[in-house]
């Protein structure tokens, strides 16, 4: 007989992060703005970018499989993939089917969800939902986005904010009772608009001119949406806590959507929660939309913030809008993390299409100033000898 389903635990965790590094500094090179400005409105310090090889299902594969190797797992025991994205590799296929591929499973389900930056949160109530309707034992969900090639280097208002990332969890069903549990999604259609990609959908497909126009780029009004974030975060944050049972005080670590540090300060304000109980890494990564939260997890863990028995809450709010919050007890040994390191990024890789060869896919300023900041540009010229500078000429 099968053992009874009483509860839902995450098992494994990860994340990805590209290597390359695009500081402020490198920023205010190409766009009217400066590492001042950008610390003291966002907190945000650097971010990674995608090389011209990574996609959102290559970061998306990495870190699953270092979650699933953190789990204990093998690949084939999971039996769903959940994979959280807006910007995915195709409009179809699905992100998630080229996941599965990549990281050696042959028989889950597969899909993508786009609840933009709460799709993380979105994909694992989806998770859960299945586990509790006993549709899955190990599901695997993963928040991947790769934004910077979605940005207007020529917007100093979005091409700030955002990085490339992945992280992800193995969500399993577990005999055992359920700890605190408390489960809320949210979305408040009003702010649709609010922050969009108006082109490449079945409203505005892509044609000479919506690229003239800039309209596959990200639109935003940032302080709307700052107003629905700091309402939004506070007001998920504490129906899930209550759902759970627990007061705020109960919560031993926040993890919100990395953002913005004033969010997240106002939002510790409002909760009336002190910034030590807040886990912020945003400095190093900028927003990496539905990535954040797991992405921040996996650190969390790794570098011993959180112990078995911890109450921790994750929180997210998006574009849509959206917002989601869990708040849930820690189970797994976090020295399992360790197990990550046995993922070698370059040992996973994703299928191409035969017959089809794209071009660079980096935003042309964005592969400038990589290529200016780079130590092998052409000819030996660094980054500041204009006369050879590729940023110059892009200017
Ligand atoms: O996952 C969801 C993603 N989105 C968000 O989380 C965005 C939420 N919103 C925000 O985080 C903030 O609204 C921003 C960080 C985007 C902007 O901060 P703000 O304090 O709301 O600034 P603002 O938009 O009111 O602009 C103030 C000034 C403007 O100049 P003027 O008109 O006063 O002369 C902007 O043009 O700051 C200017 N500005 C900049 N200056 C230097 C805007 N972006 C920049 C920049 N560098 N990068």
């Amino acid at each position: 007989m099968r053992e009874p389903v009483r509860s839902t635990r995450i098992t494994g965790w990860g994340m990805h992060a590209p290597e390359l590094v695009l500081t402020n500094a490198d920023l205010a090179r190409i766009v009217d703005t400066s590492d001042e400005w950008i610390i003291s409105r966002t907190g945000i310090r650097e971010r990674r970018v995608a090389g011209p090889d990574e996609t959102a299902a290559s970061m998306a594969a990495i870190a699953g499989r270092r979650a699933i190797a953190v789990a204990g797992l093998e690949p084939d025991d999971i039996d769903l993939i959940v994979v959280a994205t807006l910007t995915p590799d195709h409009l179809t296929p699905s992100t998630a089917t080229l996941v599965r591929e990549a990281i050696g499973n042959t028989r889950a389900a597969a899909m993508d969800l786009n609840a933009a930056c709460s799709g993380f949160v979105y994909g694992y109530v989806t998770a859960h939902a299945f586990i509790k309707g006993r549709l899955a034992r190990h599901v695997l969900v993963i928040g991947s986005d790769l934004l910077t090639r979605f940005l207007d280097y020529d917007d100093r208002t979005t091409c700030v904010l955002f990085g490339d990332g992945a992280g992800a969890v193995v969500l399993s069903a577990s005999p055992e009772p359920s700890g605190a549990h408390g489960i809320e999604i949210a979305a408040e259609p009003a702010g649709a608009y609010k922050l969009w990609i108006p082109a490449g959908g079945s409203r505005r497909p892509a044609s000479p001119e919506s690229v003239a126009r800039g309209e596959h780029y990200l639109r935003m009004d940032g302080p709307d949406v700052y107003r629905y974030a700091t309402r939004a975060i506070a007001a998920t944050a504490r129906t899930a806590i209550e759902r759970a049972r627990l007061r705020r005080d109960d919560i031993d670590l926040f993890i919100p959507h990395q953002a913005n540090s004033r969010i997240i300060e106002a939002v510790a304000r409002g909760l009336h929660v002190p910034m030590e109980r807040m886990f912020v890494n945003l400095d190093r990564y900028g927003n990496t939309s539905a990535a954040s939260i797991p992405i921040a997890l996996a650190e969390a863990v790794d570098s011993g913030r959180v112990a078995v028995g911890d109450r921790l809450l994750v929180v997210a709010f998006g574009a849509g809008f959206t917002a989601g919050a869990v708040a849930f007890e820690w189970a797994a040994d976090p020295a399992a993390g360790g197990r990550a390191a046995a993922i070698d990024a370059s040992s996973v890789a994703v299928r191409r299409a035969a017959d089809w060869q794209p071009p660079n896919p980096l935003p042309a300023k964005l592969a400038a100033l990589l290529a200016a900041s780079s130590p092998a540009a052409p000819d030996g010229a660094g980054p500041d000898d204009a006369s050879h500078n590729p940023v110059e000429a892009a200017r």
